[in-house]
């Protein structure tokens, strides 16, 4: 797509823009986030129309405004060409997600992640979300395993207005529970009672690990979101073993998996743990 674009723009950009170019861009639903680096400012309205012109299912192109910001992860966005508007649909193996792009966290790029840890879940299941956004996990778990129950807990209202509506997009789908507030206020709500946990806050989640092992069930697993330099995922690990310790439980068995690029050196990674 970036060499299509650069293509596109061949004629319309100098040499020097060209390079300026971002390889690649995300395509939410029909809607394209671009970033726009500086020295390109004023071409903007030229590149949203060469990928208008080249994406007949693009109706939207928003630049970044800024980098994801506060609790609930959200991206400032400017739209710079095609229909003004947000909201948009994507379709992930199978599953329908409605979301605003500006108001929520969603990340197109996990699919995959997703779909993995779908993949893990064993029949009859209870499983924890923490951190559940739109509901892509608790809906993709409960379309490709035969988990009993899926919960998922989701500070930001918005995204919990679209997960509830997510959940009647996928009607089919019928054993997930979806609850609006802290994790850390809801989470003493719950005894240990789950099979696995999720927690999918790459950033913070650790201030929530004790906590959330306290609902694992002996024997079950937790699987830990971190970020982290590409010689030291052992540190995420030791992170979830001291929390462990801390709570009177031990790390069974442990896999890390590398999920996603955060810079060159930088990995979204994904820690999972067998409890005692
Ligand atoms: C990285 S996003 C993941 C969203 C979703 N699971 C996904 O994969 O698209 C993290 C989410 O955690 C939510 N969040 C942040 N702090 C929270 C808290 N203390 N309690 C509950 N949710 C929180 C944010 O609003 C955001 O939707």
């Amino acid at each position: 797509m970036a060499m299509k674009l650069k293509e596109a723009l061949a004629s319309l950009l100098s040499e020097n823009e060209l390079q300026l170019l971002v390889r690649g861009y995300d395509v939410v639903g029909d809607i394209a986030i671009i970033i726009v680096p500086q020295g390109l400012e004023k071409r903007e309205q030229v590149i949203a129309a060469a990928i208008l012109a080249n994406n007949p299912n693009i109706k939207v192109v928003a630049k970044r405004a800024a980098h994801y910001y506060g609790e609930f992860r959200t991206l400032p966005i400017t739209i710079i060409g095609g229909e003004d508007r947000r909201e948009t649909e994507v379709r992930e193996f199978g599953i329908r997600l409605r979301l605003d792009v500006e108001k929520v966290y969603f990340s197109i790029r996990s699919g995959n992640e997703r779909r993995r840890i779908a993949s893990l879940v064993q029949p009859g299941e209870n499983v924890l979300v923490l951190f559940s956004g739109i509901a892509p996990y608790p809906l993709m778990i409960s379309r490709y395993s035969l988990a009993k129950k899926i919960v998922g807990i989701e500070k930001n209202p918005v995204a919990h207005d679209f997960a509830l509506l997510n959940l009647k997009l996928n009607r089919k789908l019928k054993n997930i529970e979806l609850l609006q507030g802290d994790v850390g206020d809801l989470l003493p709500r719950f005894s240990s009672e789950f099979d696995r946990v999720i927690m999918v806050l790459p950033k913070s989640a650790e201030d929530f690990l004790e906590a959330a092992l306290q609902v694992v069930k002996p024997g079950g697993y937790l699987h830990f979101y971190d970020m982290q330099n590409n010689d030291s995922f052992g540190e995420s690990v030791a992170k979830v073993r001291a929390a462990c310790e801390s709570v009177k439980r031990s790390l069974l068995a442990v896999d890390v998996t590398a999920c996603g690029h955060c810079s060159p050196r930088t990995y979204r990674i994904c820690v999972d743990g067998l409890i005692s």
